[in-house]
């Protein structure tokens, strides 16, 4: 169903309170049908008679060049007198974003609340018009950064006529994403008393979300409820907000009389731990849970091994994509940013797509990646676009690399045909504006991102700017080639660049400096034949640099993908079994719950690395499950068969770990791999849905649909 009706808002400013919007109707006779389509300028809850007509939190969601409507059926919720409200939060589409920027004058926070909706009771319909109604809502304050103020002692004045506006001027299109919804409840795992004296609760998991308020019959109208969000204590155990820089994230609730039970509207918050700044008693654990957020996607791969830090690392992935998937694939979830980092999303694009099925919610971002990008082909830095920047290798990549990675991984070519054009304009755009023909020198990019091979102030690494843009260029060329072959498209034009910038590229960079360097040459092609030279290079860098990894975000993705295809396994394993700085153990080993933005986030000493950029779930790191799932367990979608028509299992095991699972709910149905070591003799037991090349050791064996066990 289409939604045309009229948009309305408060005749007059509501100030911070939000509105919420009455309409009175009767229905005669049940109805055969009847829903509500329904979207608004912020973030609404829509309840018919007292009833929330929908688990969808935060909807519509975010977008900036359209708007996403949703259709519910309310049929079960009508009666013969029936009372329809929503309340409107300020969300992303009103909320100051980028908190880091001086201001925000983008007119965006400017407009008004807005409600655009429509009834369908049989063929009766009912739109928003003068007859709706307005009041000042309970919700009091709301907006993403800064938190919640909700007033249940709040008695609204008599209703208010509102009035029709021409509305936001964005197109209205039917929900296309998965729809947020609460996933998980956590009860507190501790309730603490900080040196500092403050009241602590510990729910043992970062997660994203809000929290909801029991409270017993004895409250009284009037006590002030004021809890702070945080994802971390300092190395002495006090509350740590610092690294929210300026988003407030705050929650403050004003008591009814008697037993009442509360969770924020319109916002959310990413966070461990609360602390209770104000509290009308003694808190117990029954007053207060954890409710945990994301867009509602499947779950589809589970990872187990015999490592207890590796299993906690696998956790930690899963919870950093869930508290990042609201919608958008957002860098972080806490601090005055959680926007949706191209760069972020191109390095996790391939893990996500192992961990749930991500198709809907991938195709509705890249589908704003499409619309937001410029004529000239330049892709913004974040999706949806909030800071007019762009144009970053490995970041504005994400247009070509992301619908790539769905398209293999659910086989359906309906992504690429969708996303093709930008993917081309893109190409084109860096074939525009680079200095040098075949490469792609000059411009602004952000480099390999908190590398560790640079000077502690530098956060760009080291590898070469002109080294990196090129390598994307490559490759996000190489994948317009095969996109386009996808889908039966002429691509001889990108053909013959992409061997121009290869030829161009192997003459320009004829050594590799970085860990980086050479995992970007390996990876995408660029060694000019001499891989294993490369790959040799790199495990010897690697072990010159004392057995740890250097990469920031570009280079670590494929770090030991590039290791373990080209006969360096062994190290490989090394690498994630390392528990010290830096790697990715280190940080569970310092109970991390979710990945860290930075390698040391906080040190060993317990000091955070810096209060500027230091969030605690950040999930770019968290690319290495790819590495679990894909080598491995060794589970992979062949390009010719995407979507795991046929399917390549070649396990590669490690006597470290003594025994390692994985199971993928495919498309095609559920693959397992699993190896274990035992009596002297690696013993593997696989399952796969559908026509397998699996690879044991040296030998390949073509099976059918089954289930197998080999010894090696
Ligand atoms: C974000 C990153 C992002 C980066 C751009 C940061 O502030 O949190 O994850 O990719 O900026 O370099």
């Amino acid at each position: 169903m289409s939604l045309q009706a009229n948009w309305i808002k408060p005749t007059r400013d509501f100030g911070d309170a939000c509105p919420v919007f009455t309409k009175k109707f009767t229905a005669a006779k049940p109805p055969k049908s009847a829903t509500l389509t329904i979207t608004a300028m912020g973030v609404y809850e829509a309840t018919l008679n007292g009833v929330r007509i929908s688990d969808y939190v935060l909807a519509p969601g975010w977008t900036t060049k359209r708007l996403q409507y949703q259709t519910y059926d309310i049929t079960p919720l009508l009666k013969a007198e029936n009372t329809l409200t929503v309340s409107i939060g300020r969300g992303w589409q009103r909320s100051p974003l980028a908190g880091w920027r001086e201001g925000d004058t983008q007119p965006r926070t400017l407009q008004p609340p807005g409600l655009c909706a429509k009834l369908l009771i049989d063929n009766h319909a009912i739109e928003t018009d003068t007859t709706w109604q307005a009041c000042e809502g309970q919700t009091r304050f709301s907006e993403l950064y800064d938190g919640e103020l909700y007033d249940a002692s709040f008695q609204a004045a008599a209703p208010e006529p509102v009035e029709i506006y021409p509305g936001p001027g964005l197109p209205l299109v039917p929900q296309q994403g998965d729809e947020i919804k609460e996933q998980d409840r956590l009860t507190p795992a501790a309730v603490l008393t900080t040196p500092k004296g403050e009241t602590v609760i510990d729910f043992g998991q970062n997660i994203t979300g809000y929290i909801e308020l029991n409270l017993p019959p004895e409250t009284s109208a009037g006590s002030p409820i004021t809890i702070s969000f945080a994802e971390v204590l300092d190395k002495h155990g006090n509350f740590y907000t610092e690294n929210y820089r300026s988003a407030k994230s705050m929650l403050r609730y004003i008591c009814k009389d008697g037993a009442q039970s509360y969770k924020p509207k319109h916002t959310f918050f990413g966070f461990r731990y609360i602390r209770l700044d104000d509290f009308p008693y003694a808190v117990k654990p029954e007053h207060i849970t954890a409710i945990a957020v994301h867009s509602e996607m499947k779950r589809s791969g589970y990872f187990e091994c015999s490592h207890p830090l590796v299993n906690r690392l696998f956790e930690n992935v899963i919870w950093g994509q869930k508290g990042n998937f609201l919608d958008v694939p957002t860098d972080c979830p806490q601090r005055d940013e959680r926007l949706g980092w191209t760069g972020d999303a191109q390095a996790f694009v391939r893990t996500a797509a192992y961990n749930f099925d991500v198709e809907r919610f991938f195709t509705k971002w890249l589908a704003d990646v499409a619309l937001e990008q410029l004529e000239n082909g330049l892709v913004h830095h974040v999706i949806p676009d909030v800071l007019g920047d762009g144009a970053s290798a490995a970041w504005a990549d994400a247009a070509t690399i992301c619908p790539w990675q769905i398209y293999l991984a659910y086989g359906n070519a309906d992504i690429l045909e969708r996303q093709f054009a930008s993917m081309c304009k893109w190409v084109d755009y860096i074939t525009a504006h680079t200095q040098d023909e075949y490469l792609w020198t000059g411009g602004t990019h952000f480099g390999d991102w908190l590398a560790l091979d640079s000077p502690p102030e530098h956060i760009k690494g080291s590898t070469r700017q002109d080294f990196l843009a090129s390598a994307f260029y490559a490759y996000s060329t190489s994948l317009v080639v095969k996109a386009g072959k996808a889908i039966g498209r002429d691509v001889s034009a990108y053909e013959k660049l992409h061997a121009g910038i290869v030829k161009k590229f192997e003459a320009e960079f004829t050594d590799f400096r970085t860990q980086t360097e050479h995992v970007l040459a390996l990876q995408f092609g660029l060694t000019g034949g001499r891989e294993q030279e490369t790959a040799d290079a790199l495990a010897a860098k690697v072990k010159a640099d004392g057995t740890c990894l250097q990469t920031g975000f570009v280079g670590t993705p494929y770090l030991l993908h590039v290791l373990s295809e080209n006969g360096h396994t062994d190290l490989a394993y090394t690498l994630l079994l390392r528990e010290e700085y830096p790697s990715w153990l280190y940080p569970v080993t310092m109970g991390a719950t979710t990945i860290w933005e930075r390698w040391d986030s906080r040190k060993p000493n317990g000091d955070f690395q810096t209060t500027q950029m230091n969030s605690f779930n950040h999930y770019a790191y968290g690319a290495v499950a790819d590495w679990l799932y894909g080598a491995a367990a060794g589970i992979q979608p062949l390009e010719d068969a995407p979507g795991y028509q046929r399917v390549r299992i070649a396990p590669q095991p490690d006597a470290r770990l003594g025994w390692l699972a994985v199971s993928l709910n495919t498309r095609q149905g559920l693959v397992r791999s699993k190896w274990q070591y035992t009596e002297g003799r690696v013993r593997y037991d696989i399952e796969t849905p559908s026509p397998a090349e699996i690879v044991i050791g040296s030998e390949v064996y073509e099976v059918g649909r089954g289930s197998y066990t080999f010894y090696g």
